[in-house]
């Protein structure tokens, strides 16, 4: 089956500059042809895009989708003036034990066709609402129902049982849980904070997880400066996450390294915490994501426009860097060179937008942009 996408008013490939009048053709769930409208090649089926814009899919690679209940009270609250604390994510945790997994499952369901519906086809999913063994690893297990791409976060807070004994818990998570994850997981991840982890159990969590064969990615400086960053560059780890707080060395460390900066502009809209600056991140030749963290607690959005809306208007970014970060960025972050691009040869993860230019997207944020959306060539959305 030979699906072209033909007259496309804006294609971005992020291979060059943006094509106009432009065609693609997807074949057996890849990309097989791209090239002027008027060269097209034949067709089984035709979607005429009439001007419009195409983009790659969307890459999240940062989100936390297999939990139970929410905290709209406390969103209320911290909106009221309270301040956001890592603390909140026990709430969830015992939500989440009490949780069935078809209750689990049909949530996360719920949220991978939210996120299909606005653009995104590649998401990486976290677990981090068990800390126990038994609900880890059901976490784990569900996010490989939906994604490759997960990761094990059973060091994301101390549970309420060890808050006596932290050393005890990075124990267990090293022991058997990992040993219980590990199956299910590509990635190794810990949150390296004030109230959260400390640098040393930070790194016995990552050197345990690059042991069992996971990569490492690390949550750090999201509620202030700290160690993490310069520890997760140091491993050589596909991303950092957060950065809200970097200082001069870590940008230094980021822009000599491989290591991503995955910025995540929902949590500094939720929490009210100040926006990094990704003009000056960029300039200094940090490789820079953008993904939406999608949690309960600190950013309770799915929409990686909403993101890059926020990325040109509050940080910096021009709409083409923040659409490169959405989408080739994360897939730098995951370490994925067959997504977030549109040539031949790589996934057909297309986005056909209801708008001329991909400016739109942060021109006219909240707007539903999203018209069409492939996932290996087919049609998700
Ligand atoms: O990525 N930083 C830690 N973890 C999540 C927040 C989780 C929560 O508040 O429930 C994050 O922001
Ligand atoms: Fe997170």
């Amino acid at each position: 089956m030979r699906t072209l996408i033909t007259n496309i008013g804006e294609l971005t490939t992020n291979e060059g500059p943006v094509l106009r009048d432009a065609a693609v053709l997807l074949e057996e769930g890849l990309i097989s042809w791209v090239g002027g409208a008027d060269e097209a090649p034949d067709a089984d089926a035709i979607v005429d895009a009439d001007g419009r814009a195409v983009i790659p899919g969307f890459v999240d690679s940062h989100s936390h989708l297999v939990f139970g209940g929410d905290r709209a009270a406390e969103f209320e609250a911290r909106m009221a003036g309270q301040k956001y604390a890592a603390g909140g994510i026990r709430s969830t945790v015992a939500a989440t034990r009490a949780a069935t997994d078809d209750e689990l499952r049909a949530r996360l369901r719920g949220f991978i066709d939210e996120m299909h519906a606005q653009g995104t086809t590649t998401v990486e999913i976290k677990s981090g609402y068990g800390l126990d063994v038994e609900t880890e690893e059901r976490l784990v297990r569900l996010a490989a129902e939906v994604t490759p791409e997960v990761t094990f976060l059973g060091a994301h807070v101390v549970p309420v049982e060890y808050v006596d004994d932290p050393d005890g818990y990075v124990d267990l998570v090293i022991g058997s849980m990992l040993e219980a994850c590990a199956p299910h997981a590509k990635w190794i991840d810990v949150f390296c904070e004030t109230g959260a982890f400390t640098v040393e159990q930070s790194l016995r969590v990552l050197e345990a997880g690059t042991a069992r064969g996971l990569v490492p990615r690390v949550h750090a400086s999201q509620l202030g400066p700290g160690a993490g960053v310069l520890l997760a560059v140091e491993l050589g780890a596909a991303s950092i996450d957060h950065g809200t707080y970097l200082t001069d060395a870590d940008i230094e460390a980021l822009a000599g390294s491989d290591t991503v900066l995955t910025l995540l502009p929902g949590v500094e809209f939720s929490t009210r915490q100040p926006y990094p600056d990704a003009r000056r991140l960029i300039d200094a030749g940090v490789t820079v994501a953008l993904a939406c963290d999608t949690n309960p607690g600190s950013s309770f959005t799915s929409s990686m426009a909403f993101c890059i809306a926020v990325a040109v208007r509050d940080m910096g970014m021009t709409p083409a860097e923040a659409i490169w970060a959405a989408t080739a960025g994360g897939a730098r972050a995951l370490r994925r060179d067959d997504i977030g691009v549109i040539a031949p040869g790589r996934r057909a993860d297309l986005v056909l937008l209801k708008a001329p230019t991909r400016i739109h997207l942060a021109y006219r944020p909240g707007v539903p942009l999203v018209e069409r959306v492939w996932k290996d060539g087919v049609q998700v959305a």
